[in-house]
């Protein structure tokens, strides 16, 4: 059967309280079957799925296909259930207030796109400002200069530390009774510096500035809870979360929704439509034009299951130890610089090795079948800052353990012998 039971996630272990053993664990990702020497160290680019994400997805297709919100049909009653089922899941996720507050979108660059495209242009005037900051990835850099472009609002950018975090004290600084809306990382994608952002809901609030989140890389790492936070608006990607690639999801407070107008036009958003005027749907369905992608979020939500069934708790401890043996490990490698990521860094190490183009290390870890990420991470201006135009980036996920990074260090020792 096919429904959204609660997968069985072999995940025994004493290796940590409470926590699970990777080796174990990975033998539920199928890619490491066919693929039994890779060592994977990009899931800050794509995680990779688990077999019941998969199966899931194409169970689905099998047994349950159809199109949502249209049919009368049993079959499309079935398939509306589990794509609104999957909302409610991601509700859960996010510990949001209600499952109208879960808008589906291709991915967390969407979401921004639609924030920027509907909320700024709705509540956005010339002399506006919107507040990102030097550790932003294009996503959430672009969409906001393309609405400065065309609106004259002012895009003001808050600066990193000595240490490669947040600025707070510069932060506070460049909220004003202007500032209309903060858009920050949770975690930076290129160097794995942790943002406080509640400190950063709270200052922005203060100010009368709303908040979005750009959760991609804290979502797959994080218990994120929506409440707590006090954001105003939350993304991320599904497939940085262990789900399939081409959905993701916006989460908006209710009441911040429902003021804001659609952004794309089509069927399945709209309450009535004549040649004269539209009248259009309540959130989340008002931004979710023509098909949506149905298997993705029911894809999403067999994900999620899997995280929560490991335990976020859980999941964090086994980043941090990771991440923190992984600095260490590459700390001692002469010649290596790792980028300053401030107070905590969570599951990414971005580093450049002295003589060395990132592109040609990549190359020669990748003969030792050391999968990383290797160029500007989509984080320009970052890397500028910081001196860097590209840097090797290894990402963690729940199926890496000390091997994985034991594995990376004597394929750069490798290469440095190769470059000498
Ligand atoms: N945003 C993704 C990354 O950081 C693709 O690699």
């Amino acid at each position: 059967m096919t429904t959204a039971s609660a997968p069985a996630i072999e995940c025994g272990s004493e290796r940590l309280p409470g926590g699970f053993d990777p080796r174990r664990l990975r033998r539920q990702f199928p890619i490491f079957d066919n693929n039994p020497d890779l060592v994977f160290l990009d899931s800050g680019a794509s995680a990779q799925k688990p077999a019941l994400v998969i199966d899931r997805v194409a169970d689905y297709y099998r047994t349950d296909y159809a199109n949502v919100h249209r049919g009368v049909y049993r079959l499309s009653a079935r398939s509306t259930e589990l794509f609104e089922e999957a909302r409610a899941k991601v509700q859960r996720f996010l510990n949001a207030a209600d499952p109208r507050e879960i808008v589906f979108v291709r991915g967390a660059t969407e979401a921004i796109n639609l924030v920027a495209q509907s909320w700024g242009w709705a509540f956005l005037k010339p002399g506006d400002e919107v507040v990102i900051s030097e550790l932003e990835h294009h996503s959430n850099i672009v969409p906001w200069q393309l609405l400065r472009d065309r609106l004259g609002i002012r895009l003001v950018v808050t600066p990193i530390d000595a240490t490669g975090g947040l600025d707070l004290a510069a932060f506070a600084a460049k909220l004003s009774s202007r500032t209309r809306l903060v858009a920050i990382t949770h975690i930076a994608n290129a160097t794995g510096s942790l943002v406080p952002v509640e400190t950063v809901v709270e200052l922005s609030h203060r100010a009368g500035a709303r908040v979005l989140i750009d959760g991609c890389q804290a979502a797959p790492r994080l218990a994120v809870d929506v409440q707590a936070l006090g954001c105003d608006f939350y993304t991320f990607s599904g497939h940085k979360t262990y789900g399939p690639t081409g959905i993701g999801v916006l989460w908006g407070r209710y009441d911040v929704l429902a003021a804001m107008p659609p952004w794309q036009g089509g069927g399945d958003m709209i309450v009535n439509v004549t040649f004269e005027k539209t009248d259009f749907q309540d959130p989340p369905h008002r931004f979710e034009a023509g098909t949506p992608d149905i298997s993705g979020a029911i894809g999403l939500a067999a994900a999620l299951d899997f995280i929560e069934e490991l335990g976020r708790e859980n999941i964090l401890e086994h980043e941090e130890a990771l991440t923190g043996y992984g600095v260490d490990q590459l700390s001692r490698i002469p010649g290596l610089q790792l980028l300053g990521a401030g107070q905590r860094r969570l599951g990414i190490l971005s580093f450049d090795l002295e003589g060395v183009h990132p592109h040609d290390l990549a190359t020669v870890l990748d003969q030792h079948h050391v999968a990383v990420r290797a160029g500007h991470h989509c984080a320009q201006p970052l890397l500028d800052k910081l001196g860097v135009g590209a840097t090797t980036r290894a990402s963690l996920g729940v199926y890496n353990d000390e091997r994985d990074i034991d594995a990376l260090v004597d394929a750069i020792e490798a290469a440095r012998e190769m470059f000498r």
